[in-house]
This record gives structure tokens, C-alpha cells and sequence, in this order.
């Protein structure tokens, strides 16, 4: 008999993966295909929701063929996914009303400064342990029934989205519970994706009435919630359908708590920092819910099959990866790799601090209308020091949320596993561990996102036994210890507060 194995789609911000795992957790296949970012208007962010699906079937399919594999030989899939982007769709004919809203998008601000207005800041957070901003899939779902208006004419009857939505003939979802409709047909999100809607009761494990009615969304909308590993399964792929078997969808998780999972952080205070478009630090806090003082978000980490769901605290920070893609878009690098040795070639960033705030800033500032700010230039600045400051901003942003993380939860960060497409570069890492002075973990296996939501499926349909079995797979490529004085890398965080403090509130009119 041929060997078997666990499929994931990580259905990522710039782009769709799919990797193939074995048991000890090696890839045996990988593939991944781009889909276009549409910026309707400046602090906008919009995807293509059917371009995202054949995006989909294109690199399951080209996976499965360049790895030699058969579909059959797939015990399950799971599925991960950017969270917080939203798509509204037709129940009858499964067409999008509208692209999907990305999480970056910023066209809910007034929204969200309206419920700040009203003082509803409190309630949201003590419902949903979530900061109230336009992230969040709430304000999205509302803006789509209230301004898909071109789409109107998709109605049959000519019908506003709102009232279709009230007439139940719409569904809304995160990107899991889109791809799992596509794929199975059912009408499915997981509990980590639901805890990001600002929609969801993390404690009472529920849509909240009180919430559905404030964003004026039907229930009738609504995912059914399950566990992110459901022994039950989501569904099948349909085995007349593109992948030509039928595979049990078992397990999905939003991206950053896939990578959690992935990281084997099973135990309260266990932490990991995924470092992607953005970077989301995220500690288990076990099956407490710790609400945060100090502007983190209390979330759900992961639910498994017949579990408690477990709890997690977790700092967002929007802007780490893209901020190097912004350094390609405007030329100063060719690519990613050139940022280490162009760091690397000066001492310092002579005084030059970059703050990424091109889409508001997120954990612990949440400030929708914070913009991106270069300071300190003198005619000395040359690119070498705003490339290094691009990437000092990335380990100053990870610092503000270690040091939020220690005062909430009262737990000394010793060691912090990290992932994600930036922790090749090891000035990075390096810089990392310096600045928040504590070890920093590079595992072997770096996708540890895609990894993640292969445990989850798999443990569901027996592929694992039990989660003891994937501590073992975890094995660590690389360790970087600080190699600068406290004092020094005090010294350099010092100043990056004043720099934050200029970026702050810069877009309001
Ligand atoms: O909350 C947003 C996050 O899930 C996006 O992750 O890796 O697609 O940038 P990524």
C-alpha cells in the first residue's frame, strides 16, 4: 500500500500554499501561486475571493503532481488561513457579493471611532477580548451589506445586499470557512477563526446577539462553529470535484495559531512570533482567558476534538515583512536576502528610525490613523541605514510586545520560537535576540503555519495519536543568544517610542 499523508492549504496574505506532510512532519510536496492585492483607495485592501479558490485547486493540484503524489494517498487536509478577511457570498449560487475586505483594510475607522464615541470599547473587549478596530471582521461584514452596491444587481430581484442577508440568502465567513464550503460544501469556520470576528463570545462560545444586532449582521449568515481539530470532520472534497477523491477536511486554524499549534506551544506560556506580512506574537495561556491591561488581545488558541478550548494572548503587529517588500517597491533593495548585507555593511542606523505604520499600527498602540514615518535623516543617510532602521523596526515592534506579554501575564520571556519567511535572515534573528535580549528558537521545519494545520487534521482522523506524538517532531535548526550589552540595545529602544510617537494619529483630517 502506498504511504499516506496530511495535506494543508495555508491561504496566506500575498498568496496560497500547499505542502504535504509526513509523519515525522517533513514536507513531501510544496506549492504556492501569488493573488493580486487590489487597492480600490488609499487604505483599502481587497482580494479576489474566486481567485483565491482557483489559486487553491491550482496548488493542491500542481502539489500533488510535482511531488509525486496521489490524492488518495491524503488521509485529511486541513485548511489555515489569513484571518480577519471577509467574504459575503450567494447561498444559492455560492457567488461573492463583493471582494473580500482584507484585514488590513482601514475603511471602518470612523466605524470603530463611532463605537469609541459611544463607549462601547469596554463591552466589545469584555465579550470578545478583542480591541475594538476595524481588523476585525465585524465592521467589514457590516460595510459590505450596507455598500456592495454595484452587486445589487446580482439580486434576482433587485434587492439591497442588506435585505438579502436579512432574507437568509447570503453567508459570511473568514477565508477557512470560504475555502471550506468550496471544498466541502458545508458551511463551517473553527473556534480561532470565529474568536476574530469580533462577533464571537470567547467565553460563552457563541455568536453574540448583543454584537450581531450592534453590526446589524443575520445570524442566518453565520458559520457553525467547530472544534479546530473535529474528529467529526468539516466534510469531504466531493470526489467528481478538481482533486478527483474524497478527502475529509478534519482541522483548520487562522494562520498565527496555526503556527502556534505548529510550534508545539501546547503548554501555558509557551510563545511563538511568526514573522510574515506582519508579525503576531502569540503565548498560550491555557484554558484561561487573561485579559490584557497592556493592549494586547485575549484569543483562542486552538480547540482539539472533545476539548476545553485553550486561550492565548496575542500582539499583532501589522506592518514586518511588508515593510521590506516596501523597500523593493520603492527600489532601495532588489530583494528580501539583500537586507542583511546592506544592514549589515553600517554600524548603525546613525540615528535614523523607521516606524512601518502604513496601515495604522496595531498591538499595543491601535491607532487606525497612524502613517508610516522615517526620522532622523541628516544628508549623511544613505539607503544601507534606512534599510537597517526597516529592520530594527521589526525586532523595536516585537520588544513593545514582549514587554506587554510580561506584564499581563507575568511571565519572564526566556526563550521565544519564531517563523515565518523573515527568520532566514539571520542579522535578523540575531538583531532579534538582542533587542528583547532573551534566546531566540528557529525550528527546521519553518512552515510552521502550514505544519500546524496539518497536526490539527491529522490528529483528527487518527494520522497522530495525541499531541505528545508532535512535541517529538520538533526540532530546532538554530539558536541565537543576545550578543549586545542590556544596556546598548536599552539605549536603541529608547528612542523608538519618541519615533512612534510621531506616527501617531497622522491621518486624521
Ligand atoms: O491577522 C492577520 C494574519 O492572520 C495575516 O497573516 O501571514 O497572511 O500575513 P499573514
Amino acid at each position: 500500500m502506498a504511504d499516506t499523508y496530511i495535506g494543508a492549504i495555508d491561504q496566506g496574505t500575498t498568496g496560497t500554499r500547499f505542502m504535504v506532510f509526513d509523519h515525522e512532519g517533513q514536507v513531501v510536496a510544496n506549492a504556492y501561486e501569488q493573488h493580486e492585492q487590489i487597492y480600490p483607495e488609499p487604505g483599502w485592501v481587497e482580494h479576489d475571493p474566486i481567485e483565491i479558490w482557483e489559486n487553491t485547486q491550482e496548488v493542491v493540484t500542481r502539489g500533488l503532481r510535482d511531488g509525486g503524489l496521489d490524492a488518495t494517498q491524503l488521509e485529511a487536509l486541513g485548511i489555515t488561513n489569513q484571518r480577519e478577511t471577509t467574504v459575503v457570498w450567494d447561498a444559492e449560487t455560492g457567488k461573492p457579493v463583493h471582494n473580500a475586505i482584507v484585514w488590513q483594510d482601514r475603511r471602518t475607522t470612523d466605524r470603530v471611532e463611532q463605537l469609541e464615541e459611544e463607549d462601547k470599547v469596554e463591552w466589545i473587549r469584555g465579550k470578545t477580548g478583542l480591541e475594538a478596530d476595524a481588523y476585525f471582521a465585524a465592521t467589514k461584514t457590516e460595510w459590505i451589506l450596507d455598500n456592495a452596491e454595484p452587486l445589487k444587481l446580482q439580486s434576482s430581484r433587485g434587492e439591497s445586499v442588506r435585505n438579502r442577508a436579512e432574507q437568509g440568502e447570503l453567508r459570511m465567513g473568514t477565508i477557512d470557512t470560504w475555502l471550506i464550503y468550496n471544498l466541502t460544501g458545508e458551511h463551517i469556520t473553527d473556534v480561532t477563526n470565529a474568536s476574530r470576528t469580533m462577533l464571537y463570545d470567547i467565553e460563552g462560545l457563541n455568536w453574540d446577539p448583543e454584537l450581531l444586532d450592534e453590526f446589524g449582521v443575520p445570524e442566518s449568515m453565520l458559520p457553525e462553529v467547530r472544534p479546530s481539530s473535529d474528529e467529526a470532520t468539516y466534510g469531504s472534497t466531493d470526489p467528481d470535484g478538481f482533486l478527483g477523491a474524497e478527502v475529509p477536511v478534519a482541522g483548520a486554524l487562522g494562520d498565527q495559531q496555526a503556527a502556534l499549534f505548529g510550534q508545539t506551544c501546547f503548554d501555558a506560556g509557551d510563545a511563538k512570533n511568526t514573522y510574515g506580512t506582519g508579525s503576531f506574537y502569540l503565548m498560550n495561556t491555557g484554558d484561561e482567558a487573561v485579559s490584557s491591561e497592556h493592549g494586547l488581545l485575549t484569543t483562542i488558541g486552538f480547540q482539539l476534538s472533545g476539548e476545553p478550548v485553550q486561550y492565548a494572548l496575542e500582539g499583532s503587529i501589522f506592518i514586518t515583512g511588508a515593510a521590506i517588500e516596501w523597500l523593493e517597491d520603492v527600489d532601495l533593495i532588489n530583494n528580501a536576502a539583500q537586507t542583511a548585507e546592506l544592514a549589515r555593511s553600517v554600524d548603525s542606523t546613525d540615528g535614523v528610525y523607521m516606524v512601518p505604520a502604513f496601515t495604522g499600527l496595531g498591538a499595543p498602540h491601535w491607532d487606525g490613523r497612524a502613517r508610516g514615518t522615517l526620522v532622523g535623516m541628516t544628508r549623511g543617510t544613505r539607503k544601507e541605514h534606512i534599510v537597517r532602521a526597516t529592520l530594527e523596526s521589526i525586532a523595536y515592534q516585537t520588544r513593545d510586545i514582549a514587554e506587554a506579554m510580561e506584564a499581563d501575564s507575568g511571565v519572564e520571556t526566556t526563550s521565544l520560537r519564531v517563523d515565518g519567511g523573515a527568520v532566514k535572515n539571520n542579522f535578523l534573528c540575531q538583531l532579534q535576540s538582542d533587542i528583547i535580549q532573551t534566546e531566540i528558537a528557529r525550528p527546521e521545519v519553518d512552515e510552521t503555519t502550514a505544519l500546524g494545520s496539518a497536526y490539527a487534521a491529522g490528529l483528527a482522523v487518527g494520522y497522530w495519536d495525541s499531541v505528545d506524538e508532535l512535541r517529538d517532531n520538533w526540532q530546532v535548526d538554530r539558536e541565537f543568544s543576545p550578543e549586545m550589552d542590556t544596556s546598548e540595545a536599552d539605549r536603541m529602544y529608547s528612542r523608538w517610542d519618541d519615533a512612534v510617537e510621531r506616527s501617531l494619529d497622522w491621518a486624521r483630517e
